[in-house]
């Protein structure tokens, strides 16, 4: 299987929000197209395996980081990036469910750096007419963490989250870690000097199937935990529209199959930098 020489095989996977996951609990699920069981003992320890083709199981390395658990095929999986503001002690962290798609991952992460969709798409929520119009912003490939970086991104917002009370002009600045990663670090309304951070963590399940992760590390004494999660519920499930017609459910990255006029600069970046890599799985590289 040519997809075993990929560097995903050695990277780490969401599979689930740490907080559903139950001490004593085992759950089965897909990853990059296999098998996989993980659980947590009853006296929390974590463990993974993948089901080979006859029957046997294979061990997996399995962590909790972030708000999520994460497993990797390998016994020495690459270490996984970093998020510095979950080490914050003020911040909230919350998970916003997962959410199976009938799509590639990297569909799925390519729609969540779309801002210009914002007006149309969560029309007086993260946007509205007649202020349809994408800012220039800032993209650029950090060469030494191996990261996409989008920088003073911003839209005017009717109400950019859950404790905005009036319409702020936003700002972002987006990372993408990994293929199936990405972070939006976004203005915090109750703190400006400081950045709200979502982050969506993918689970490549099957080629044309992934499951969103979605984990929010929040600045926010207001909201409870339900009302966070309702916010961002209601956001994804307008994305759910988009992600279900897209037409192929894998992502095309060759340099032919880009419509320069259309395509905007930071998904044209993640485009590129998912060509220079050695991914397949969920990609058309023809
Ligand atoms: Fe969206």
């Amino acid at each position: 299987m040519n997809n075993q020489l990929e560097s995903i095989f050695e990277d780490w996977h969401p599979v689930s929000a740490a907080e559903d996951l139950h001490a004593g609990q085992e759950t089965q699920t897909r990853l990059l197209a296999r098998n996989v069981t993980f659980g947590r003992t009853a006296d929390g320890v974590l463990s993974g395996h993948w089901h080979r083709d006859d029957g046997g199981l294979e061990p997996m390395s399995a962590m909790e980081k972030y708000g999520a658990i994460w497993l990797s095929f390998s016994a020495n999986p690459k270490p996984i990036f970093d998020i510095p503001e979950f080490q914050e002690t003020d911040r909230r962290v919350v998970s916003a469910g997962a959410t199976r798609i009938n799509v590639s991952g990297l569909r799925a992460v390519e729609n969540f750096l779309d801002m210009a969709h914002f007006p149309f798409v969560h029309t007086d929520i993260l946007g509205a007419e007649p202020l349809t119009e994408v800012l220039p912003y800032n993209v650029e490939v950090d060469e030494i963490r191996n990261e996409v970086i989008a920088t003073e991104c911003r839209f005017a917002q009717p109400k950019a989250s859950a404790t905005a009370l009036e319409p702020i002009e936003t700002k972002y600045i987006y990372r993408v870690t990994r293929p199936y990663v990405a972070i939006l670090y976004k203005t915090c309304p109750p703190d400006p000097a400081r950045w709200d951070v979502l982050c969506l963590f993918v689970q490549p399940s099957d080629e044309e199937w992934c499951i969103a992760h979605t984990l929010m590390c929040y600045i926010d004494d207001v909201n409870t935990d339900e009302q966070l999660r309702r916010f961002q519920q209601t956001i994804f499930g307008q994305d759910l529209m988009i992600l279900l017609n897209h037409v192929p459910k894998r992502l095309p990255i060759a340099p032919h199959r880009e419509n320069p006029v259309k395509a905007d600069v930071l998904a044209t970046t993640y485009r590129r930098w998912l060509r220079s890599s050695d991914l397949q799985f969920g990609a058309i590289r023809d």
